[in-house]
């Protein structure tokens, strides 16, 4: 049996005080939520109106969100163009049996050309076979893409077939990305990319088709498309960037900054795009890259082709980040450019994570400072740090540690730290997870509701509008820990258990009192974090005009789509909840109920796949 607690008489006030005196430090009242997301809209309005601010408000280049129809039926423009051309040649010149002899001729003197009069042939068969599928009722036909994702804890390489019909399929493998790649020279990491792409299609080909290469055909894979040979198309693939990235096509941009511990050499200022294809071309693979996304906007365009529509994109994992629909008018840095006097609507990747990185705003406590400093993008990435996977587990850390230390008597495990306590980094954010898990398990559950789903499920808003007294007020550190029900004391023994083995502690040293604080801990950081996650979901709905900073307005929307992804939202208990009660608190029940946040699982494979299917459409 564990002992319950190693405090006694005196040092229990002294703990009580410094325990209290950190709680206060964490607390966000309602006041502090509402100055957060003014400050919000201003950076937001800054950011549309100049460039070279820290939150970039980065117009995108994509002008409007799927609706779940597209399903990348497509016949190059150029065919179309030079067959038209002939046709039109031969009508003006030619009477009836000429016209076929035209054509003809066309296609012999491109055979000769191209060397293989049969393959482009049946190239135009293809063709002609898919205009037909674009007018005719039938089976609805895909078109596969490539999508290699780099920003989040793993490199992915997918496999996207968009389906039409909100529906797609998708594989996909992930690849490591080792400290060495990611603080290295840029020209070593592009060919690490380019070398998974290349792995990935040689160890997981798709199912095989014995039909000669038709990359018109329906489900054709990304593999049969990679046919070497000159005459074969290069495989389209969509790069997802999760960096912020100045964009000036849809398939250009220049590196502004690295984020997320990564830093690699000669690569910011230079185009992303460009670095890939140039990896590519070195490696000599028939891939080309046509398009660049944030996770953001893929979570945004994924959401959309799932739900059928949808305002928002973000992130809550190991970086945050959101992407909106903004109105062409509203980004003034475009000044008169193409895009601006084409108007409509553009997607905006805010890079909210660098929001008030002179921190003027945000609630910073010592703790906060400490990463800062010991992180290796001091004074940038503020508001990420406050929020996101990567760091929280550093936060709690700190904390940690500086309860271990404590004068005049230390708070937590005897005074002892283990080895992983003291390394940097050295406590993930997925053990506080685990440990805030452990509390729920068995508890009339708040968090049922606050399951995400995939697809076009939405996350219900039930656990909202009736929240569990324990979203609101913050679990206290449990100085009494014997007064405690004894199912409550079973729920720290589980704790107690996962603190000793995660922390590779000393069973001797660790209290059930040392793990409800440690639990306690847990909840004041990723609550603060949920709460300022709200802020900034707050202040995409009072831009967009869905909603009033303080509430009293009613959309005309039945529902407000809203994309997510990262291990955070999905998988950290009651994240969604928290957050929800947050946005609930700056604009109002009935808008926050209208939220219909769901998962954009795969967001960065899908919203890639779009993107490319955008651009080839576009002829790029
Ligand atoms: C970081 C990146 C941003 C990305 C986010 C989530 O904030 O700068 O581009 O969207 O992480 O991955």
């Amino acid at each position: 049996m564990a002992p319950i607690s190693a405090l006694i008489g005196s040092t229990e006030d002294s703990a009580r005080q410094i325990l209290d005196a950190i709680e206060s430090q964490f607390q966000l009242s309602d006041d502090a939520l509402v100055r957060i997301t003014d400050q919000f809209l201003k950076d937001f309005r800054l950011g549309l109106s100049e460039y070279n601010h820290p939150m970039a408000m980065i117009p995108t280049f994509v002008t409007g969100v799927p609706n779940g129809s597209e399903t990348g039926i497509k016949v190059p423009a150029g065919y179309i163009a030079s067959i038209m051309f002939f046709a039109l040649l031969a009508l003006r010149y030619s009477k009836h049996l000429q016209l076929l002899a035209t054509i003809g001729m066309y296609h012999g003197c491109t055979a000769l050309v191209w060397g293989s009069a049969k393959q482009h042939i049946s190239l135009h068969i293809a063709c002609f076979r898919r205009l037909l599928c674009c007018v005719m009722p039938g089976e609805p036909h895909t078109w596969t893409f490539l999508a290699l994702d780099l920003g989040g804890t793993n490199l992915r390489v997918c496999e996207v077939q968009l389906k039409g019909n909100h529906q797609f399929t998708l594989r996909q493998q992930k690849y490591r990305v080792s400290e060495a790649l990611k603080t290295g020279e840029a020209t070593a990491l592009f060919d690490y990319l380019a070398d998974s792409v290349d792995a990935f299609l040689t160890e997981f080909p798709s199912s095989p088709n014995s039909a000669p290469p038709d990359p018109f055909a329906t489900g054709s894979s990304a593999l049969d498309l990679l046919d070497t040979s000159d005459s074969s198309p290069a495989v389209p693939l969509g790069l997802t960037f999760s960096f912020p990235v100045e964009q000036t096509a849809l398939n250009r941009g220049k590196v502004l900054t690295w984020t997320k511990g990564f830093s690699a050499k000669n690569a910011i200022g230079h185009d992303v795009v460009q670095l890939l294809q140039d990896a590519f071309d070195r490696k000599h693979l028939h891939v080309r890259c046509v398009a660049l996304v944030n996770d953001t906007v893929g979570a945004l365009l994924s959401r959309a082709y799932t739900a059928g529509g949808c305002i928002l994109g973000s992130i809550f994992g190991t970086g945050t980040n959101g992407a909106y629909v903004e109105k062409v008018e509203n980004i003034t840095k475009l000044g008169d450019s193409p895009a601006r006097k084409h108007g409509g609507d553009m997607v905006v990747n805010t890079e909210w994570g660098a929001f008030n990185n002179t921190r003027t705003t945000l609630p910073t406590t010592p703790y906060d400072n400490k990463l800062d400093r010991e992180s290796i993008n001091p004074r940038l990435q503020a508001f990420e740090k406050f929020i996101s996977g990567m760091y929280l587990g550093e936060i709690t850390r700190n904390i940690i540690l500086s309860l271990i230390d404590a004068a005049p008597y230390p708070i937590l495990f005897n005074g002892r730290a283990s080895a992983l306590l003291n390394k940097h980094y050295g406590l993930d954010t997925a053990v506080m997870s685990e440990i805030e898990q452990a509390w729920e398990n068995g508890r009339d559950q708040p968090s049922s509701n606050d399951k995400l789903v995939n697809g076009s499920h939405a996350i219900s808003n039930a656990s909202a509008a009736h929240p569990h007294p324990s979203l609101s007020t913050p679990t206290r550190h449990f100085t009494e820990v014997d007064k405690l029900s004894p199912e409550d004391r079973s729920r720290l023994e589980r704790i107690r258990n996962i603190v000793i083995q995660r922390f590779a502690l000393d069973a001797a040293d660790v209290t059930l009192r040392d793990a409800a604080i440690v639990h306690w801990t847990s909840c004041l950081v990723a609550n603060r974090a949920a709460k300022l996650s709200g802020c900034a979901i707050a202040a995409v709905l009072v831009q967009t005009e869905k909603a009033k900073l303080g509430g009293g307005f009613v959309p005309k929307d039945e529902k407000i789509t809203i994309g997510v992804d990262g291990s955070l939202i999905e998988h950290y208990p009651n994240f969604n909840a928290r957050l929800r009660a947050s946005v609930r608190t700056l604009v109002g029940e009935e808008v926050e109920a209208r939220l219909n946040i769901g998962l954009a699982k795969d967001g960065s494979g899908v919203g890639a796949a779009l993107c490319a299917l955008q651009a080839t459409k576009q002829g790029l």
